[in-house]
């Protein structure tokens, strides 16, 4: 067992911000990356329907004999976990934007936490706020139409741009110090979002914590791989292979996108 995979899912390419943290600190593990492209965005559809696109993703990647199952999506962390633990005997992580550093170290009180419709409007993001945001501003923007151009590779366009701007211009008018990215996928623009919201805004999203989190699962399961044989790394997409290939180059020539018909 402690040489299967991890299975990490997500609605598309975003999850890869999450996978390389957890390559980056689990060098010896084997891993299958599933993109579930053709149904992007998630953010836009019905509980019923992210908790249904979940439950395929999860069955895939239990067929790969995935050992745990990360959840590298908001939106379907804050729509679907519950069900999956509560039907899977697997751990599934999930990730959750970083509202509580973002709470605990603003200095203005003032927060933007930038995500999906499906991930602002669950109950899990209402509940965080709550518990760990009191006292504090925080405002909240729905990233319309992100997921989309990432997808579909116009992360540099200027429909990009014009976009980023209209929703971080409110947020530095209310003075936020910190940006939470509560998407998977918005860590790749981080660059971008960065000459926008210049030095005095810290940018926070969840690869690392998510990455540790896997690590201290693995280890109290023991189920941490410690073999030296070759470790595989596989990535199935169904829509586009070519846009999660480039992605891929970015960071390691010789991993390979595999279209799938699912
Ligand atoms: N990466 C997903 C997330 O973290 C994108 C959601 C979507 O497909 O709308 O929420």
């Amino acid at each position: 067992m402690k040489e299967n995979p991890i299975g990490i899912f997500d609605s598309g390419i975003g999850g890869i911000t999450i996978y390389k943290e957890i390559h980056k600190l689990l060098p010896n593990e084997n891993i299958v990356y599933l993109a579930d492209s053709k149904n992007a965005p998630y953010g836009e559809k019905s509980k019923e329907e992210i908790i249904k696109f979940s439950i395929k993703n999860t069955e895939f990647l239990l067929k790969k004999g995935c050992k745990i199952i990360v959840v590298a999506c908001n939106t379907a962390s804050t729509n679907a976990v519950k069900y999956l633990r509560e039907n899977y005997s697997v751990p599934i992580i999930r990730v959750q934007p970083a509202i509580k550093p973002a709470a605990l170290n603003s200095k203005t009180k003032t927060v933007g936490i930038l995500a999906t419709k499906g991930t602002l409007k669950s109950d899990l993001l209402f509940e965080t706020s709550q518990k760990f945001a009191q006292g504090i501003n925080v405002i909240e923007q729905i990233g319309e139409g992100l997921v989309s151009l990432i997808e579909s590779g116009k992360i540099h366009s200027s429909e990009m741009t014009n976009l980023l701007y209209k929703y971080l211009q409110p947020m530095l008018d209310k003075n936020i110090d910190f940006l939470v990215l509560g998407c998977t996928h918005y860590p790749f623009l981080i660059p971008q979002l960065k000459k926008i919201v210049g030095e005095k805004v810290t940018i926070l999203d969840s690869g690392k914590a998510i990455a540790k989190q896997t690590k201290v699962i693995l280890e109290q399961e023991n189920l941490l791989n410690n073999s030296s044989a070759k470790k595989m790394q596989s990535f199935y997409v169904n829509k586009h292979p070519e846009i999660l290939q480039n992605f891929l180059d970015d960071f390691h020539k010789g991993f390979i996108a595999e279209k799938l018909n699912f």
